[in-house]
């Protein structure tokens, strides 16, 4: 029996699977990091971290099997990270996270004075403050010290990938997420590098995400408790990849992630651009595209309500006091903008609120509102994939919000639509390792992979009369932004 190894290098986690060839996870290791929070709204990680808490973690995720029958590692990411190296390939200073907010003042040079329409035309997508090309400006412009001992710019999962091959490489769906590469091309924007005073050589080479990059170092193997022979593919972005392991693969699947951001992935088997740039437009981990909307703060929402203001680890017992018969019938609301928030509003200064509070006003209300909030919120990008006049009639779920059954029968009423869970809801690593598999030989293309491997387990069915309630309340939850956008921007 060969065995794979999926890494889900998150925002709060590294989650390790061990994955057999029949597709069945036989092996599970998770270890947490600290994130910081240096300044409101921004965010950063120290690469040593994951790094470490991968080579802890892997002997023993292997520990129960004949390392000899390991063949291949994939990875799923999280996106957009500036991780920076000299020309000893030495970390020049901490990760800027996907969900940090720095880049106000970049994003605006990039839309408003490069030009949104010169962005779509070399990038298929216009600046956001977590994408990668804001986040080199920045530093050009804060640390120029930093930016010029710049020898690599690589996104958090080339690292790793780097200190398991030494090889610079990156693949076409987290290269996406850079504001670097012509995505319908699938190759680096010359206009864009100069926009970002960068060059080619400072960048990792290009790779689909199943292709192998190489095989693990001799230390690092040795370190594992693996032999050299293993293979390390390109690897995905996180949502890429937690597309690859939910079977949303081809033309017209979405995904829908409750991670620590929320997303939409619809993929497609072409290329398309949405015209108000409201969406991204990506490359997929599956050789095609997608295209999709991110919120910041999802799951993480919930975590923060309930560990950090509520003092409160049991989210089940809190959610049990949530009944039927509340569904649909919160006159609380709340706008999940705790990191500002990228899709479809791109305004980082954006906040969290509670609204409509009174007196009879419960904490289990205010939980309610939290998980509708979010809910909420992933229909806004919804909303706009369908004023794209893309079908969604149903989506794959997955992410840590998705183990919930309230949040996730919250999330089909609030959307009208069914949602499935595969029998192995862990998307990015699961999908990394389904890209292990195409790129040792075991299935000819990741589409294959999928249909082979990816089960629906059980779906959440909408129930008409709770989708029309919802439906009313989400008409209330649009205007709450509106208006205390202007507010927003003075609470600074
Ligand atoms: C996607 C995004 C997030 C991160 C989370 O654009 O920024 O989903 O990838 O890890």
């Amino acid at each position: 029996m060969h065995y794979y190894i999926g890494i889900d290098l998150g925002t709060s986690a590294v989650k390790l699977l061990l994955v057999d060839e029949a597709g069945i996870v036989v092996g599970e290791v998770t270890t947490e990091y600290p994130i910081s929070f240096p300044h409101p709204g921004w965010s950063e990680q120290e690469p040593a971290d994951w790094w470490s808490a991968v080579l802890a973690g892997v002997p023993e995720l292997v520990s129960g099997v004949d390392a000899n029958e390991v063949r291949g590692i994939g990875l799923g990411g999280q996106m957009h990270g500036l991780v920076a190296l000299d020309e000893r390939d030495n970390v020049i200073r901490p990760a800027i996270l996907w969900n940090d907010g720095r880049t106000a003042k970049e994003t605006d040079y990039l839309n408003e004075v490069v030009g949104r329409d010169k962005l779509s035309r070399y990038t298929a997508n216009i600046a956001f403050a977590g994408f990668t090309a804001p986040k080199i400006l920045w530093m050009l412009e804060n640390e120029p010290d930093n930016f010029a001992r710049i020898s690599k710019i690589m996104l958090p999962k080339d690292y790793l990938v780097y200190k398991m091959t030494g090889v610079h490489a990156t693949d076409y769906s987290d290269a996406s997420g850079m504001l670097l590469l012509d995505v319908q091309h699938k190759r680096w924007s010359k206009e864009m590098l100069d926009i970002c005073g960068v060059t080619e050589a400072q960048l990792p080479r290009l790779y689909e995400s199943w292709q192998a990059v190489g095989n693990l170092k001799p230390d690092v193997a040795a370190a594992f408790g693996l032999p050299e022979s293993v293979l390390v593919c390109a690897g995905a972005g996180d949502n890429a990849a937690a597309a690859v392991g939910t079977g949303t693969v081809g033309a017209g699947g979405c995904n829908i992630s409750l991670g620590t951001s929320g997303t939409v992935f619809i993929s497609s088997d072409k290329f398309g651009v949405d015209p108000h740039n409201a969406l991204h437009s990506f490359a997929h981990a599956d050789g095609g595209y997608h295209l999709m909307g991110c919120m910041l703060s999802a799951a993480s929402c919930n975590k923060w309500w309930m560990d950090d203001i509520s003092n409160d680890t049991d989210y089940s017992a809190e959610q049990a006091k949530i009944d039927d018969a509340k569904l649909g019938r919160n006159h609380v609301y709340f706008l999940p903008y705790l990191m500002g928030e990228r899709s479809p509003i791109n305004d980082t200064n954006a906040r969290g609120t509670f609204t409509g509070l009174t007196m009879d006003t419960s904490h289990a209300d205010m939980t309610q509102a939290v998980l509708e909030g979010v809910a909420f919120a992933i229909r806004d990008s919804f909303e706009v994939a369908k004023s794209l006049g893309i079908n969604i009639p149903r989506s794959n779920i997955c992410g840590g919000g998705a183990k919930s059954p309230l949040w996730r029968k919250i999330l089909a009423n609030v959307l009208g639509i069914p949602l499935d869970m595969v029998a192995t809801e862990q998307g990015p690593g699961y999908g990394g390792a389904i890209l292990a598999m195409v790129a040792d030989g075991k299935y000819s293309s990741v589409q294959e992979a999928c249909k082979a491997l990816v089960t629906v387990a059980s779906t959440t069915e909408p129930d008409p009369a709770l989708t029309q309630l919802y439906d009313d309340r989400y008409g209330q939850f649009k205007e709450i932004y509106p208006a205390m956008k202007g507010l927003f921007a003075r609470l600074l």
